[in-house]
């Protein structure tokens, strides 16, 4: 299978749970690791909504992002954000699929290549990671950011979730793609022709007594639940027990000692 297939649509509610995540927890940790000078070519592969493209955009006052998306709704959303931030033309946002990319005379003029949270959605992530390389000038950096679906942990255990989270993983594999990704980010990048020279992740946690804690779970929830009817579509799971689940996991969120662990790899390589 060459296609990419993205389950967790693209309805107004997915879109406002992906912003809120955005903003809140992930662009101004992803930033920090990103470490940009000021005067950086980048492209975003698979761009989505665009607010990290943008984030990234703010951050190189001297040079600039175009961001690659498929999806035409996530793109209209994408630009439709950017306007109402005053920010129309701060990226350059182009339709097209990152398995199939001509870059013509702009294949290996930029400093860097980045991409989050696409190559567990791709059956063949190590053909983008080659149009990463193929991307950047020598020296230009490629900058891989996913999930290891393995790593979350919630204490108190919440009934039943580690069995949903479980069947949700599978739709990875049934899909052909890999809910580990995020440990194959150092490897993708040696074979796909760079040097590897970093590897750590960003974690998103916290707890009950948070002010993130109501985002961050109700981001968790949100992951799965726009997935169920794939898992359902799959046989993964039954559906009252699903709702059932989803239920405790709610009484769960309000728990007082409820915690939760979660983090994505990031890992960086440099064209040689
Ligand atoms: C989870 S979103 C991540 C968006 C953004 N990178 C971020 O970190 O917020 C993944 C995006 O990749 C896009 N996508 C999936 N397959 C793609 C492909 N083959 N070419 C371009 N975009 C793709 C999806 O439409 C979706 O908008």
């Amino acid at each position: 299978m060459s296609e990419s297939t993205y389950i967790h649509g693209t309805s107004e509610d997915e879109q406002a749970r992906l912003s809120r995540m955005n903003d809140v927890l992930l662009n101004p940790s992803s930033l920090r690791e990103l470490a940009l000078r000021g005067d950086e070519r980048i492209l975003d592969f698979g761009s989505g909504l665009g607010q990290f493209s943008r984030a990234m955009a703010r951050a190189v006052p001297q040079g600039m992002v175009i961001g690659i998306e498929r999806s035409g709704e996530q793109l209209a959303t994408a630009r439709r954000l950017a306007a109402a931030a005053g920010e129309a033309n701060l990226v350059e946002f182009r339709q097209g699929d990152v398995l199939n990319l001509d870059l013509g005379d702009e294949a290996g003029t930029f400093d860097v290549a980045h991409t989050r949270f696409l190559l567990e959605h791709l059956p063949d992530p190590l053909r983008v990671v080659r149009a990463m390389v193929n991307a950047v000038r020598p020296g230009g950096r490629i900058i891989l950011a996913d999930d290891d679906h393995d790593v979350l942990r919630l204490w108190p255990e919440p009934p039943g979730m580690y069995d949903l989270w479980r069947a949700y993983m599978r739709t990875y594999d049934r899909i052909g793609n890999d809910p580990y990704i995020g440990r194959r980010l150092v490897q993708l990048l040696h074979e796909a022709g760079a040097q590897p020279v970093r590897n750590t992740w960003i974690f998103f946690g916290g707890c009950a007594g948070m002010e993130i804690f109501d985002t961050l779970s109700r981001n968790m929830a949100g992951v799965v639940r726009t997935a169920r009817e794939t898992i359902l579509e799959m046989s993964l799971f039954d559906a009252t027990h699903f709702d059932e689940v989803m239920r405790q996991y709610e009484v769960w969120r309000a728990r007082p000692d409820a915690a939760l662990w979660f983090a994505m790899a990031y890992a960086e390589g440099r064209r040689c």
